[in-house]
């Protein structure tokens, strides 16, 4: 499988209604992404590389961030999350679609002004050693972003600032002449948060920020993410496979389901009341603290794996492994629609599954598994 800068003109999606419905932060929003799509291309042949599907990573994707608010994506491994942040940043060219940040469509933007626009949009990996650079001391690894967007004219203003972010992250300035390997995860997911907010940013995707780190680290680094936020006022779009991680710095959460975003509501409204059964399914695996309510809750566990995104499931891409999957579930996609508290859900039946409990009925049927 390979994949190629230049996404084809015939690789756009089928679908595309359900847009712009993005509740409560669609208007006048710091980041407004619009029909997101992207796609890679499958290929085959030794010599000859032919192209014979599509990886459909990201499949008509609309969200919108507000200055200062955190959005939470979540999903299983492979849905599109990282694809999805990549393409906001444009570190991969979206098939199609549009981003809008700060009131400029990213993708109409000429080189040179993409470059300026992207200062203000910064990027925190999961993997905070892979990400910097071994060979340089903190101080220049935090010091590089300044002197590329010529935003501190002498070499003194940009050591003041180092230290002054290197404090802001809870380091001491003289951690600036150490080495990345001289650091623990944790510390090290520091610098890269004082990297990128050397910058000064107004928006920072945060890709699975604390998944590579300890239970008990990770709630220190999502503090120090909040208190930067409290502190600076920037926002951000906050990826993680777990719902856990990401209840508490979110403001709302979207729900990812292969591509798609199937459910999007506030943090509190989403864990207290989900509608999607795909939401259902993840809520239903997270621990509760209270005793009586955990014996009481029932697991929804979902039938098979997370299917290809190369060869998606017709219809609502769900329906194989929802256990209230009916025939239309094959056969009219679902689109992402506000229903009440300024919420969205792809579902035909939540309202019915909703009423009725949101107890699973039997398995679904094996017609309906086959996709
Ligand atoms: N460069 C690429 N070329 C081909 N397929 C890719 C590429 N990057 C990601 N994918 C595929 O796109 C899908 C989404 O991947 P990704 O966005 O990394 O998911 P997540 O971050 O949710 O785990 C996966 O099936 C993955 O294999
Ligand atoms: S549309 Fe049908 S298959 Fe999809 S989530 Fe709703 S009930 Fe399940
Ligand atoms: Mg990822």
């Amino acid at each position: 499988m390979t994949t190629s800068a230049h996404p084809p003109a015939d690789a756009a999606p089928a679908t595309g209604a359900a847009a712009n419905a993005n509740g409560a932060a669609s208007n006048g929003a710091l980041l407004d992404v619009r029909q997101l799509v992207k796609y890679f291309p499958v290929t085959r042949g030794a010599i000859i590389r032919r192209r014979v599907g599509w990886v459909r990573a990201v499949d008509d994707v609309s969200f919108s961030i507000s200055a200062g608010e955190t959005l939470g994506l979540v999903g299983e491994s492979g849905c599109g999350k990282t694809t999805t942040g990549n393409a906001v940043m444009q570190l991969e060219p979206p098939t199609s679609g549009e981003v809008v940040f700060e009131g400029r469509n990213l993708l109409k933007l000429d080189p040179s002004e993409r470059r300026k626009a992207r200062r203000r949009m910064q990027m925190i990996f999961q993997d905070p050693y892979g990400s910097l650079n071994p060979r340089m001391s903190v101080g220049k690894i935090i010091e590089e972003p300044m002197y590329v967007h010529r935003l501190h004219a002498s070499r003194k203003e940009r050591r003041d600032r180092v230290r002054e972010l290197l404090e802001l992250v809870g380091l001491s300035p003289w951690h600036a002449a150490r080495y990345p390997h001289e650091f623990s995860g944790g510390q090290r997911q520091r610098i890269a948060a004082a990297r990128s907010l050397a910058v000064e940013p107004s928006f920072i995707v945060c890709d699975e920020p604390v998944s590579a780190l300890d239970v008990s680290i990770q709630a220190q680094i999502i503090n120090l993410l909040r208190g930067l936020q409290d502190r600076l006022g920037v926002a951000y779009l906050f990826i993680a496979h777990d719902l856990k991680v990401v209840r508490h710095i979110s403001n709302r959460i979207a729900v990812m389901y292969l591509g798609k975003i199937v459910e999007l509501a506030g943090s509190d409204g989403l864990y207290d009341r989900p509608l999607h059964p795909y939401t259902r399914a993840l809520l239903s695996a997270v621990p509760v603290a209270d005793p009586e309510i955990e014996t009481r809750r029932k697991r929804i566990i979902l039938p098979g794996d997370v299917p290809s995104p190369v060869n998606p499931p017709s219809a609502c891409r769900f329906h194989p492994r929802c256990p209230w999957a009916q025939a239309r579930c094959a056969d009219e996609e679902p689109k992402l629609t506000a229903v009440d508290g300024g919420r969205q859900v792809a579902c035909h039946f939540w309202r019915e599954i909703e009423d009725s409990g949101g107890v699973p009925p039997v398995a679904p049927s094996e017609a309906l598994r086959a996709g």
